[in-house]
Order: C-alpha cells, then sequence, then structure tokens
C-alpha cells in the first residue's frame, strides 16, 4: 500500500450460515478529495459487531443490508487528516460510522468529537457507545430493574452483558450471568461482579442455572436465545420482563430451528405468568443517549461499572476477528486497531 492508498474491506458474497473469509474482499483506492463541509478521516479503531451479520444477509430486517462490493459497515474511531468543516481541525479524533476501511470522507455533521483525557477513545465503541447504551436505555426503560430482583444475562462478558449486570448491581438488584467457558465465567463473577455466573457449556447449565435463581427470574435480558433462554423460560417470575436485544446464537443459523414448536407453551406463560416480551433497537432510545454518557462516564469513574476490550491489530485481520466474535471467541469488546 503506498501513501496515497486506502485499503478497505467490502462484502464479497453473502454467506450461507457461518460466515468465510471468502465472504470479504479487501481492494485498495485513492485516498479521496474533500468538498467544502467534509471532512477526510484516517481509521484507528474500528468496532466489530454481531448486528453486522444481519447486514450480511439479504433477509429483511429492521436495516437495509450492505450490498455486494460496498464496505462493509460499522462504528469507528478515526483521526481528522484534513477538514473543510470550521467545527474541526487535523488532528482531532472523531466517532464516526466509516465503516471497515483505512480512510473516509464525513460530513462533520455525521460526527462527534472525542476528549482523549476524559476517556480512552476506544470506550466510544463499546462501554461508552453503543454497547454500553443498549445495555443501559434496555435494561433500565424495558426491565426496569429492583432492588432484591434477580436479573440474568448472556453473553455477560461481552460489552452489553457486562453492562446489563453492573447496571442491574448499582440499582440493587442480583445479577446472575451466563457465559462460555471457565475463564470468562471468572472474569465476569471476580472482575465485573456478578454474584453468580453458569457456563453455558456445562451439561447441566439448566440445572445450575435454577440454583443460581432461588428466588426465579425477574428480568431476563435476552442477548443470545438458542439453548439458554429453554433454560431460563421455566423460571421466569410472575411479571418478569425480558428485553429482547440480540440472538446471537442463531445469526449463523439455516433452515428451521431444531426442536418441537414452543409457541404455544411461550403463549401460555405470556398469559399465566403476564410476562413482558419486548424487542428494542437501541436508536429508538437514543433521546436518553446524553443522560446515558454522563451517567456511564460517572460509574466508570467511581469503579461502579468496569469494561474489558478485546483489540486485535490490522484491518486484514477483521474478517477473521468478526466470524469469531460470533462464536465466543472473543473476550470483552471486539475492536480492531488500525
Ligand atoms: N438491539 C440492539 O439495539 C442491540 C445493540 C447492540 C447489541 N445487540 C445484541 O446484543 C448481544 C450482545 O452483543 P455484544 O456486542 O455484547 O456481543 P459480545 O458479547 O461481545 O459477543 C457475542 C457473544 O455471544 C456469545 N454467544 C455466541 N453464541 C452463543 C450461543 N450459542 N450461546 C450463548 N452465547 C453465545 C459469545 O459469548 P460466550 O463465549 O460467553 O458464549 C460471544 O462472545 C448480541 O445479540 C447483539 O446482536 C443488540
Amino acid at each position: 500500500m503506498s501513501q496515497s492508498d486506502s485499503v478497505r474491506i467490502v462484502l464479497a458474497s453473502r454467506p450461507e450460515g457461518r460466515p468465510s473469509p471468502q465472504n470479504f474482499r479487501a481492494e485498495h483506492a485513492a485516498i479521496p478529495a474533500i468538498a467544502e463541509g467534509q471532512v477526510l478521516l484516517k481509521v484507528r479503531y474500528l468496532s466489530l459487531d454481531p448486528y453486522m451479520r444481519g447486514r450480511m444477509s439479504a433477509a429483511k430486517s429492521y436495516a437495509a443490508p450492505t450490498e455486494i462490493g460496498q464496505v462493509m459497515e460499522g462504528g469507528t474511531v478515526a483521526e481528522v487528516l484534513e477538514s473543510r468543516d470550521p467545527a474541526f481541525r487535523r488532528g482531532d479524533l472523531v466517532l464516526s460510522y466509516s465503516g471497515w476501511q483505512s480512510h473516509a470522507v464525513a460530513n462533520g455533521s455525521q460526527l462527534r468529537k472525542l476528549d482523549p483525557k476524559s476517556a480512552p477513545v476506544t470506550t466510544a465503541l463499546g462501554v461508552l457507545g453503543m454497547p454500553g447504551f443498549t445495555a443501559y436505555a434496555g435494561l433500565l426503560t424495558i426491565g426496569q430493574p429492583k432492588p432484591g430482583e434477580t436479573v440474568v444475562v448472556a453473553a455477560a462478558s461481552g460489552p452489553v452483558g457486562s453492562a446489563v449486570g453492573q447496571i442491574a448491581r448499582i440499582k440493587g438488584a442480583r445479577a446472575v450471568g451466563i457465559a462460555g467457558g471457565p475463564e470468562k465465567c471468572a472474569f465476569v463473577r471476580e472482575t465485573f461482579g456478578f454474584d453468580a455466573v453458569i457456563d453455558h457449556r456445562d451439561p447441566d447449565m439448566a440445572g445450575k442455572l435454577a440454583a443460581a435463581c432461588p428466588d426465579g427470574i425477574d428480568v431476563y435480558f435476552e442477548n443470545v436465545g438458542g439453548h439458554v433462554w429453554d433454560a431460563v423460560f421455566p423460571l421466569l417470575n410472575t411479571f418478569a420482563r425480558i428485553p429482547v436485544c440480540g440472538l446471537v446464537a442463531q445469526y449463523n443459523a439455516t433452515g428451521d430451528f431444531p426442536g418441537p414448536d414452543r409457541l404455544p407453551v411461550l403463549m401460555r406463560q405470556v398469559l399465566s405468568k403476564s410476562l413482558t416480551i419486548r424487542g428494542f433497537i437501541q436508536r429508538e432510545f437514543i433521546a436518553q443517549a446524553p443522560v446515558f454518557r454522563e451517567e456511564m462516564a460517572r460509574w466508570i469513574g467511581e469503579g461502579a461499572v468496569k469494561y474489558k476490550e478485546d483489540i486485535v491489530e490490522g484491518l486484514e485481520n477483521a474478517p477473521e476477528a468478526f466470524i469469531g466474535l460470533l462464536e465466543g471467541r472473543n473476550f470483552g469488546k471486539m475492536i480492531v486497531k488500525l
């Protein structure tokens, strides 16, 4: 790559089931010129998030798919190389949505300036960014945990799950996490301070979860679906709230889901236990974002919320890191350093 080159990763083909490196392609291009009101960005950090699997598929969803040949979407922290917007200067660090590429042109109105003295800039992609906000808004608006209640969340070592459990504890609830493998479970208990943690790979996961929730489950923050949901479902209390945030266990699925039709049993329980099951996409709560940033920054400063990042070097390693994220090979907020 020469100094005048930019590199980007585009969607080469749509995956069937698990994505493979062949679904992505690296391309080189000249660094673009900017017009009045625009800013040229050099990406420093790229966020990898499970929702990107949805963009790779042509199936109808809440957002349009990435077209074949288009740059993969994604949130980034970038440095301003050149600016024709008076609000930005060369060297500024900004939060942008410039995708899987080394350079991008953006309008100033699409950027938020970051202050590296107030927090490490990578946190704008994790605990102080979209995933942290998802946890905050989904848990507090839909889950509404009360002191003494039991809150359960899976993918508990990731940026959404870890924030859910820690915020639940700040609100006086018991936090029970579910994570994959002993190392993640120990971290969730010891560093994130959850009251109990269950390994979803344990053959007796359902029994262990029941033992960890002797008073049942009042809030289940749904991040994964699959066999975790099967273990949680019988433990839900009357008036339990279930913010449905994500179903990562199903994102690579093809065809029908295995097992019997669960819908009649689910609907009976929704009725007889007055369950609230409410899906959400974080941006519907975007009006809460300024309050979230202030409150979350304070909790981090007080040590009430901790976070973990998993940083991979090099844009060329983004596809493999993303494939691993969907399978739990990440350990913390998945970020690519360019
Ligand atoms: N609704 C929204 O607006 C919104 C916004 C952001 C994120 N989300 C959703 O929130 C969830 C968590 O996102 P994140 O960024 O914090 O991801 P993450 O936790 O960093 O990564 C996903 C994790 O899911 C777990 N997982 C994968 N397959 C699993 C399975 N079959 N059973 C149980 N766990 C499995 C893995 O952890 P283990 O190794 O512990 O299994 C993996 O590390 C995702 O479903 C995502 O789509 C939704």
